[in-house]
């Protein structure tokens, strides 16, 4: 709450590291938070509801309304009045609508007097996603809620996921760049759907050895090994682009950052036609500042291990 009496809750955005779409069909996923996301406020109302932001279209408010609906019913719809904003680059594969959940379960459970741990707001947030998503595997509000760098995996047919947060010795710093405009993530989780569903063996071989990528990048954090990290990215890439998840656009901003040193770089999320790409460097501020004066939108994040002194959790 702050000093106006106005409750208040961050969901952090997030990259996934390591096996994006893989982690829908129960394999695990490498994922972290970033600094940047949604604030949401809540001040107190005779009913429950939204401030739906003007700018969405009639189909956006729709789902957000019904999403918001779901989170609010399963908190017993207390009187709060909530609205948000952020300062995420939104649709780009970073996690915006995972974060506006977690802020909004925040808020929600924080207005009905109930326990808010990591995990009560993980589950009101898991009530939104799914009508945001359809068929989430639920790492990007776990990963928000949690705000640690986790290993994320949830079976197939179980009722939730299991995280392992992924401890590192040596700062892991990432350039996220936005590289053009992409489709919604439903619309890319499901054509590779229906891809799966045709040539399932060949699509089950790929996503398992994602899922191996994943847990041998987690051993190679844990080791401080960025190198073996960095390569493990690089190959994660390629088995998306064969996976028909990467676009010219999003090539090219991967061989761009590896250019310019990173040690490895891939789109990150749902990718498709565009959206975010990321770059694991020992120093970002080099490429940060070489991509800007390029005229790309990008920042810098540190998602996990030691800080500098008086750094807070990411750079941007
Ligand atoms: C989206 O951020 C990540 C995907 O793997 C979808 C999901 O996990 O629900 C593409």
């Amino acid at each position: 709450m702050d000093s106006n009496n106005t409750l208040v809750g961050f969901g952090a955005g997030k990259v996934i590291l390591l096996g994006e779409h893989s982690v829908v069909y129960g394999y695990p996923a490498l994922a972290g938070p970033l600094s940047r996301g949604v604030t949401a406020r809540g001040e107190a109302s005779n009913k429950c509801q939204l401030v739906i932001p003007e700018a969405l279209t009639p189909e956006q408010r729709k789902v957000l309304k019904a999403a918001f609906g779901r989170a609010m019913a399963a908190c017993d719809e207390p009187g709060v009045r909530v609205s948000f904003n952020t300062d995420l680059p939104l649709s780009m594969g970073l996690g915006s609508s995972g974060a506006l959940s977690v802020a909004c379960a925040r808020v929600l459970l924080q207005a009905a007097g109930r326990k808010a741990s990591a995990m009560d707001v993980a589950n009101v947030a898991w009530e939104m996603e799914q009508e945001f998503h359809g068929t989430p595997s639920g790492v990007d509000h776990t990963t928000s809620a949690l705000e640690q760098l986790i290993l994320y995996r949830r079976k197939p047919g179980a009722e939730s996921g299991r995280s392992k947060v992924v401890e590192s010795p040596k700062p892991v710093r990432l350039v996220v760049v936005m590289a053009g405009a992409r489709s919604p993530t439903k619309t890319t989780v499901g054509a590779l759907r229906e891809r799966q569903k045709r040539w399932s063996e060949r699509y089950q071989r790929v996503f398992r050895e994602i899922g191996l990528l994943a847990s041998e990048g987690a051993e190679a954090v844990e080791e401080g090994d960025l190198e073996a990290l960095g390569d493990v990215m690089n190959v994660n890439h390629g088995l998306l682009a064969a996976l028909g998840l990467s676009s010219p656009g999003l090539d090219d901003m991967v061989h761009r950052l590896r250019n310019m040193g990173a040690l490895g770089a891939k789109l990150t999320g749902a990718g498709g036609d565009g959206g975010a790409v990321i770059g694991l460097f020992h120093d970002t501020a080099p490429a940060v500042h070489e991509l800007t004066r390029q005229g790309f939108r990008c920042f810098d994040s540190q998602l996990a291990g030691p800080r500098e002194e008086g750094a807070t959790r990411g750079a941007a």
